[in-house]
């Protein structure tokens, strides 16, 4: 399985490696020169003293033979090391061992050597079936300036080799243990992180399918990238569950209101076709007819523009005007509505007062608040319509004395399709006036509210820009 876990210990794993592969090599390099020099000058130093010593006083006759084999052997265990003398012709004629396997050519180069008076040191593979490297120190025996043997030190370097071989299992040992922990840390973290991912999944697919019930709990006590990605999941099912309720219930809304005048029309038309009703009502029934398609011809241009609103389609034709002659063109095409309610209008606008917005658009807004203030006025009621100048923005204002609006739903008139009672839109209101509202204000970046007290009356107030 190609899971996250996987790749991640995969590639730890190959970092981890790599590292302690280079560190390795690294430390077998440094140690090894380090004990090859070490024991080099040890034995150097050694060699100089056998060679002005023991040696010396050998081949001058002070030391009998047996004597020197007993401390050079003595020496050899202690430094490890066979120790042989060589003369002129490159013939052994002492050895602390029985036998040293090193060929007669490398015998002669040191001889060369140290017979030149210098100092020999050679690193040779030395053996008979297995060849083992060996470390050779050559030492000039001097006597009155003249050379008259050589000194060998001869010491394997296997033990620095077995030093390094356990150093390399350590590090292995380490790394192994390295793997190990990062194994389970990554586990561990990954598991955070896998399994949400994989709740999101299976959430997501559910969701697709038209489940908006999802929500996936947040681990406890963290606040990490995870955790802000399922708080973002949950809002935006949330969300989607809305909107999902909002279209279900905007469809059925739609079609009631479309199916009542439908109803009626069907009914009129019938009656008037199969003769139930009489000739001389003909005229009365057809104008009931024409009036239920001027509503649903309203209905659809409202819908209409409602949703051209909300796709945003619309691109605002700002100009600079005064606000004060659009509520008047308003309230003149209001005239009949209003004398027969006998309702009293005053109008407090500012004349000179000059906005930039839309129009037509805000001549709709207008339009739709002054049609909701004689709609749900009383009989004999008031209406009050005035401007106001704050912080360079202008306030305008519809109060009306109309039934008003309960506190509680005065944030869901501004939703589609709602009326706070349906029995009372006896005016035949269909609850999409001051969701188009509502959008126009938006568009143009303003805000609107209500305040109201039910029985007293309403009170629209939306701001606008100054030119
Ligand atoms: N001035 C007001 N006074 C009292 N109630 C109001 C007032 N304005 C709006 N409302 C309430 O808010 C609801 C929504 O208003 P909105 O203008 O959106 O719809 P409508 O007037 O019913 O229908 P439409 O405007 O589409 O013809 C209304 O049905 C009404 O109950
Ligand atoms: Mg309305």
């Amino acid at each position: 399985m190609k899971s996250i876990y996987f790749k991640f210990v995969v590639t730890y794993t190959i970092i981890i490696a790599v590292g302690f592969l280079i560190f390795g090599t690294v430390l077998n390099n440094l140690t090894e020169n380090y004990f090859v020099s070490q024991k080099q000058t040890q034995l150097v130093g050694e060699a100089e003293k056998i060679a002005t010593g023991l040696a010396l006083w050998y081949i001058t006759g002070f030391l009998e033979q047996d004597r020197l084999r007993f401390e050079i052997r003595f020496l050899r265990d202690y430094l490890n090391a066979s120790i042989l003398l060589i003369n002129k012709n490159a013939n052994v004629i002492l050895n602390s061992d029985e036998q040293v396997y090193i060929d007669d050519l490398n015998l002669r180069k040191i001889r060369d050597k140290v017979f030149e008076g210098e100092i020999a040191v050679k690193k040779l593979l030395i053996g008979d079936m297995i060849k083992r490297e060996y470390l050779v120190i050559g030492y000039p025996v001097v006597i009155n300036n003249h050379v008259v043997s050589g000194l060998l030190l001869i010491t394997s370097t296997d033990e620095i080799r077995q030093t390094l071989k356990m150093y390399n299992r350590i590090i292995w040992l380490i790394t192994l243990f390295e793997v190990l922990v990062v194994l389970i840390i990554t586990y561990a973290l990954t598991q955070r992180i896998i399994t949400p991912i994989k709740k999101l999944a299976q959430a997501s697919r559910k969701i697709a399918e038209g489940d908006f019930s999802q929500k996936i709990p947040i681990p406890n006590n963290s606040d990490d990238e995870i955790s802000e990605l399922i708080s973002s999941f949950n809002y935006m099912t949330e969300k989607l569950e809305n909107l999902e309720m909002m279209r279900k219930s905007f469809i059925s809304n739609v079609s009631h209101e479309l199916r009542s005048p439908l109803t009626s029309i069907r009914g009129f038309v019938e009656g008037i076709l199969d003769k139930t009703i009489p000739d001389d009502k003909r005229d009365f029934y057809l104008t009931l007819v024409k009036e239920e398609v001027i509503k649903l011809n309203n209905l659809i241009n409202q819908l209409l523009e409602l949703s051209r609103l909300e796709w945003g389609k619309i691109n605002l034709n700002l100009s600079e005007f005064k606000i004060y002659s659009v509520i008047a063109e308003e309230l003149i095409k209001f005239e009949k509505r209003i004398e027969e309610k006998e309702i009293d209008v005053t109008l407090q606008v500012d004349e000179e007062l000059v906005v930039k917005a839309d129009r037509d658009l805000i001549s709709r807004v207008v339009h739709n608040l002054l049609d909701n203030a004689i709609k749900y006025n009383k009989v004999g009621g008031k209406i009050y319509i005035y401007s106001e100048v704050v912080n360079g923005k202008a306030y305008i204002t519809i109060q009306d004395t109309g039934v008003g609006i309960p506190e509680k739903l005065q944030k869901l008139i501004w939703e589609r399709f709602y009326k706070v009672d349906e029995s009372r839109s006896l005016e035949n209101g269909v609850g999409l006036g001051l969701s188009i509202v509502k959008e126009i204000i938006k568009l143009h970046k303003q805000n609107i509210w209500v305040e109201s007290e039910e029985g007293v009356g309403s009170k629209f107030t939306f701001t606008l820009d100054l030119k």
